[in-house]
């Protein structure tokens, strides 16, 4: 793809994940506390936060939560604020079961813990991410304890995955990732399983359990919307 070309895909993407966004602040509402995810497309949603007027939020990772600081938008602990109303975020791959990878930004496992302790999950995502089947074309991304790396890596590779090691990448909570290649995600729930089951495994980037209720999807000709 020529350099302009390669432009232009890019302003289309982000123009798609602006949209997302705006579409998925239509859940918010004022006062609430909000579950916020992490990536570009959070970025996105961020940008208009300020107008909500929220009473706070629990964050996904350390970036979220500096560019919500940044805004004067209080960060709560999930700890004191139990279950939430709603937890927006994007994704890497989704299919037509609104099964998820994610943890293209290692911030899987936060990710997945507050989706989990969200009563509904909202998917914002450009129209690049829908596949038939999760993790052929995006490696599903494994958060695993530092000593463990080799053991793990060597349990995926007797699985037929190709695990790569994350080089330079540390987690929010201080491990490491395996991006994995031709990982077997034709049952994402058993996947996801079968991997929580690798000693050593902090995390996996197969949301099945804990997938999207609602996905807006931004294409060139608007928004559709997808939900459980
Ligand atoms: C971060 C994630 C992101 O949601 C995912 O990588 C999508 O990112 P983007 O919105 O930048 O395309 O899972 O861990």
């Amino acid at each position: 793809m020529s350099q302009s070309a390669n432009n232009e895909n890019l302003d289309k993407q982000l123009a798609q994940k602006q949209a997302a966004a705006k579409a998925a602040l239509e859940y918010v509402e004022e006062g609430m506390i909000l579950g916020v995810g992490t990536g570009s497309t959070v970025n996105c949603l961020i940008d208009l936060l300020p107008q909500m007027a929220l009473k706070g939020a629990v964050t996904s990772s350390q970036a979220t939560e500096a560019r919500l600081k940044a805004l004067g938008i209080d960060i709560l602990d999930l700890n004191f604020v139990g279950t939430l109303d709603l937890y927006i975020d994007g994704a890497d791959e989704f299919d037509a079961q609104l099964n998820l990878i994610k943890g293209g930004g290692a911030a899987l496992t936060r990710e997945k813990i507050v989706a989990a302790a969200s009563k509904q999950f909202v998917c914002m995502v450009d129209e690049s991410k829908q596949v038939a089947t999760l993790g052929k074309a995006f490696p599903v991304p494994i958060e695993v304890l530092p000593q463990a790396r080799s053991y793990v890596a060597r349990k995926l590779v007797e699985m037929g995955a190709e695990p790569v090691y994350r080089e330079g990448v540390v987690t929010d909570y201080g491990n490491v990732i395996l991006d994995t290649y031709d990982l077997d995600v034709n049952n994402p729930a058993q996947t996801e399983k079968t991997l929580n089951n690798i000693v050593g495994v902090v995390c996996n980037g197969v949301f099945a359990a804990n997938k999207a209720n609602v996905l807006l999807k931004a294409t060139s000709q608007g928004i559709e919307k997808f939900t459980q």
